[in-house]
């Protein structure tokens, strides 16, 4: 088998180190000395998208994605609105963006290249807080899972406080989605104490449709 080859590093506003590798086809983001995502991943990232804009029931004007990543999920919510319509992906770190307009560019298929899509370089939890306008879907895979938290800073966005911002941020009947790498029943009693009406889906975690499983919140706005 190829060895990795490493092809750029940087370091989070939080101080963690974070590296791009490749070998052959596959891509490989590492944070902390550990593997943040890969490029053969991207069956629960797609799903994301897939579900949440799906459940809306309506065209969607403004989607909110956070973060980046790879782009799947970005792309994804580009390949389910109409052409009037904007998704907006919050990426805290600059580097990620970067990668993503290089190396990275190709594996979802060029989407900070499209017209639609806008990148808010910062945290989620703030364009959250202060939207520009309310969106009709706010998707979520900024960390391991609600509360299995790589980033201590992004306690909050997943908090009960975190969810009455998303509620808000909300249009009427709009939909929160939140990726985590496994289940966890407390979550969706706070998305339910926040107002909405909440429904947990597993989803294979690779594009294959083998192997490991991930979770997805629906959440809606009633
Ligand atoms: C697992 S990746 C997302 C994968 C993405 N779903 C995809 O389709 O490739 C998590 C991303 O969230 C970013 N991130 C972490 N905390 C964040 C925050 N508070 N605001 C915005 N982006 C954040 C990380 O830098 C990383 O790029």
């Amino acid at each position: 088998m190829k060895p990795w080859e490493t092809l750029d590093t940087a370091t989070a506003p939080d101080g963690e180190a974070l590296d791009l590798r490749r070998r052959g086809h596959e891509f490989l983001i590492r944070a902390g000395g550990y593997d943040l995502m890969s490029s053969e991943d991207d069956g629960s990232s797609k799903a994301l998208s897939s579900l949440g804009i799906g459940a809306l029931g309506r065209p969607a004007k403004h989607v909110l994605v956070g973060g980046l990543g790879m782009g799947f999920t970005l792309r994804e919510a580009l390949d389910r609105v109409g052409p009037e319509a904007t998704v907006e992906v919050a990426e805290l770190v600059e580097a990620v963006v970067r990668w993503n307009e290089g190396p990275l560019a190709d594996v979802a298929g060029r989407p900070l290249e499209d017209p639609r899509a806008r990148v808010f370089q910062g945290d989620v939890g703030g364009r959250i807080r202060h939207p520009p306008q309310p969106f009709d879907a706010i998707l979520l895979d900024v960390d391991n899972g609600p509360d299995a938290l790589a980033h201590d800073s992004n306690k909050s966005i997943y908090s009960a406080g975190g969810l009455d911002a998303a509620y808000g941020a909300l249009a009427p009947g709009g939909v929160l989605g939140v990726w985590s790498f496994s289940d966890d029943r407390k979550f969706t009693s706070r998305c339910n104490r926040a107002g909405f009406t909440t429904q947990v889906e597993k989803v294979p975690a690779s594009r294959k449709g083998r192997g490991r499983f991930h979770y997805i919140w629906i959440a809606k706005r009633r």
